[in-house]
């Protein structure tokens, strides 16, 4: 690997907890604290090269040279890390992901984990695990929650420095498994950063908001006691406060599909069967099943024997955000 040059991997995260609306949408100060889950085996791999002789950033995405929207976020990324590394040059970043990008399995969080992680390694500097989440977070907010492991909370703040997210337990504290039913592999139709401005015009959102910190307590003793019935209560009432949040916005926006509406329903019989499993979806249609690893098995051949379902994904709880040796 040349000079100048750091690879790092990071996974995406599911929340359990939903962050949905800034009070600062420049700095991506959430409204609202947030928990998630790093997922195991699905990876955002990104080099970042500093390069003096370049005149201009340069991206390519799975193997694909970007341009537009695409290169300027990853540019004023770059431009965030050239300001905290005293750094001028121009950078040459390659990433490449291992799941659809775009359809509600937070790729966004994955690749502005890795490539804050890379860029930091590769002008040879090494900052506190704090420090890289509230860098990563004003890339994407959720990135915030792929720099450390496991467990993870990030903490709603007034100020940068303070807004930042922790583990609160490693991956090895559960033995839980987000089984994501894949119904629509493509890019949805207004992403995430689009979607938190109009968060505040839903006449739902203050009520969302004033939950959130109890939500959060929850999840939070839930995941300590490993209580399945009690996250699987906390976690479907914050996905669906979410979405009627993001329904009744102006305008609106609808990211359930038909398939989503009835693999949740489905998934609510299962539980009340017996199995430990229950749902959360983010700004897509996809359904992340969260169960236990011994039910795993029988809820990804479930959703696989339904029509509506392309593909399941399993994950298992992953590490935090690293840069390759
Ligand atoms: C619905 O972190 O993708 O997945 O900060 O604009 O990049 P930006 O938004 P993003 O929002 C994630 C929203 C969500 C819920 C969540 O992951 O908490």
């Amino acid at each position: 690997m040349a000079l100048n040059s750091a690879t790092a991997i990071a996974h995406p995260n599911i929340a359990f907890i939903k962050y949905w609306g800034n009070s600062d949408d420049g700095l991506r100060l959430p409204v609202n604290s947030s928990i998630s889950m790093n997922l195991d085996g699905l990876s955002a791999k990104t080099s970042v090269e500093w390069d003096d002789d370049l005149t201009a950033d340069e991206f390519t995405l799975n193997n694909e040279i970007q341009s537009g929207d695409s290169l300027h976020r990853v540019s004023r990324h770059l431009d965030v890390l050239r300001g905290r590394l005293g750094r001028q040059s121009k950078a040459k970043v390659a990433s490449e992901n291992n799941f659809p990008t775009g359809a509600g399995i937070a790729s966004s969080a994955a690749a502005f984990a890795a490539l804050t992680a890379a860029g930091v390694a590769a002008a040879g500097k090494i900052l506190s695990e704090r420090e890289l989440s509230t860098i990563a977070r004003l890339g994407s907010g959720s990135a915030a929650r792929s720099i450390p492991a496991g467990f993870v909370e990030w903490y709603a703040a007034d100020s940068h420095e303070d807004s930042y997210a922790q583990s609160l337990f490693p991956p090895d504290h559960w033995n839980l498994v987000d089984v994501v039913a894949v119904i629509n592999k493509g890019h949805k139709a207004v992403g995430s950063s689009a979607g938190h401005p109009s968060a505040q015009s839903s006449p739902l959102q203050n009520a969302r908001v004033a939950g959130a910190e109890e939500r959060v307590t929850r999840v939070r003793g839930a995941i300590q006691e490993r209580n399945f019935n009690e996250l699987a209560t906390f976690v479907e009432l914050d996905s669906n406060l979410m979405h009627a949040v993001m329904m009744t916005s102006q305008p609106p926006l609808f990211y359930w599909e038909p398939a989503s509406l009835k693999i949740m329903s489905l998934i609510r019989e299962w539980r009340a069967e017996g199995l430990n499993v229950c749902y959360t979806l983010d700004a897509g249609a996809n359904v992340h099943c969260i169960c236990v690893r011994s039910d795993a098995p029988i809820v990804s051949s479930r959703l696989n024997s339904l029509s509506e379902v392309l593909t399941t994904l399993s994950a298992n709880v992953g590490g935090g955000a690293h840069v390759l040796p």
